[in-house]
């Protein structure tokens, strides 16, 4: 989907079951695969959309920042931020594709459903690592291969899912170490069934 797509979409983002029960879902495994105390976390949610995957984790660490290029989506994020009374959350304005991350600053980066809309996914999985300090947790929840039908329109899908063996590779070449890729759930639509991987990696 392309920006506009996604400026368009973001009021309704919330209203899908399967993409609220996706996010809780990556947060859950998260939390299950992570067995130290996370309450000092500083974490980025990249990709971030309307917020479904940082407000399901923010009781859970220190801060939250969630990133995203769309202004629809942020804008939501930002509504969300101000109908809490007490929050740990902020939010930026950012493409992954033309912007850099701050080097050694987060303590996990999560980013769910997002990868397949970024061209260049060597240099996304790159930036999102040298953002984490050492230690730090990077988790990724995307497809896996797909036929191109998961989409109801492709605009902007830059990659019909990823072949997990690649993205752990990927990880390797990132300095990333205790490296889990596993099946996280299936997508089931009419049309067929989609195979939804997380991969997790520690920074060394
Ligand atoms: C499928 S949505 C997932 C949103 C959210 N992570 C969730 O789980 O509901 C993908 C998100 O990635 C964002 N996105 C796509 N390309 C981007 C880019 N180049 N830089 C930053 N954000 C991007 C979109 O605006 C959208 O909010």
């Amino acid at each position: 989907m392309s920006l506009d797509r996604f400026n368009q979409l973001a009021k309704k983002w919330d209203s899908k079951p399967e993409r609220v029960e996706g996010a809780l879902c990556f947060v859950d495994e998260i939390f299950k695969t992570i067995k130290e105390d996370t309450s000092n976390f500083n974490t980025l949610d990249y990709g971030c959309g309307s917020g479904l995957v940082s407000f399901a984790l923010m009781e859970q660490v220190k801060t939250v920042t969630g990133m995203d290029f769309s202004t629809g989506m942020i804008d939501i994020y930002n509504q969300k931020i101000q109908s809490l009374e007490f929050n740990n959350i902020s939010s930026l304005l950012h493409d992954i594709n033309n912007q850099e991350l701050d080097f050694n600053t987060y303590d996990l980066a999560v980013t769910n459903m997002t990868m397949h809309h970024i061209k260049d996914t060597n240099i996304f999985i790159k930036k999102l690592s040298s953002s984490l300090k050492p230690n730090g947790y990077l988790c990724i929840a995307d497809l896996e291969i797909e036929d191109g039908t998961f989409h109801s329109c492709n605009d902007g899908v830059e990659h019909f899912g990823f072949n997990i063996n690649n993205i752990e590779k990927s990880y390797k070449d990132n300095n990333l170490k205790n490296i889990i890729v596993k099946q996280l759930q299936v997508i089931n639509k009419p049309n067929n069934n989609f195979s939804v991987f997380i991969a997790i990696g520690q920074k060394i």
